[in-house]
């Protein structure tokens, strides 16, 4: 699918492909540097992010602000997004049939974007993205190679809102990220 951006976030605006545009209030397509070598995937958009149209703005997004801070990053220089564009009721992981009618929007994204290294942020975006027989807590901090980009799974920051212990392990991962980031020239 090439698309351009304007069509591709008017698609997502007007888009009924699944259960979830009912209770949306906006549609949270994503958000960031065009250009980024660095894309982060969560889950779905939560209570302040379908009020506001804007990934990662509640809870979870201050403390992704945080960590992308501590990588030498801004948001600005990133792009971050979600495997569904609307918002699961009581912010449940999307379903598998939801998480496959959003995709198309999640690969063109990636394919307008081409970014060199993707963060995926817990369970949902791992299996959407890698296939569902893979799991975050074996498989996080290890890199997976596929058609030129560069996954790296880790924690998604609600996780570590519940369990403070994993914020460790996710700062491993993401030195991992930065470190290849670095070397391989900056981040865009
Ligand atoms: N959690 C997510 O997975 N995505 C958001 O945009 C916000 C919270
Ligand atoms: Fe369309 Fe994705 Fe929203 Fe479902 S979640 S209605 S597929 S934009």
């Amino acid at each position: 699918m090439l698309v351009s951006w304007p069509s591709l976030v008017q698609e997502v605006e007007n888009c009924r492909k699944c259960r979830l545009c009912e209770g949306r209030t906006l549609p949270v397509p994503g958000e960031g540097n065009l250009h980024a070598r660095l894309m982060f995937i969560g889950e779905g958009p939560g209570r302040d992010e379908d009020l506001t149209g804007r990934p990662f703005v509640g809870r979870a997004g201050q403390l992704l602000d945080k960590m992308i801070a501590a990588m030498g990053l801004s948001r600005e220089e990133v792009y971050i997004t979600n495997v569904v564009k609307c918002r699961p009721p009581q912010n449940r992981a999307p379903e598998a049939d939801e998480a496959a009618a959003c995709m198309p929007y999640l690969r063109a994204q990636v394919g307008l974007i081409r970014p060199q290294i993707i963060v995926l942020l817990g369970a949902s975006a791992l299996g959407a993205v890698l296939g569902h027989e893979h799991r975050i807590t074996k498989e996080r901090g290890l890199w997976v190679e596929r058609k030129g980009v560069a996954f790296m799974p880790t924690f998604h920051p609600a996780a570590l809102l519940r369990d403070e212990s994993k914020k460790r392990l996710v700062w491993e991962d993401l030195k991992k990220v930065r470190d290849r980031l670095l070397a391989s020239g900056g981040p865009s």
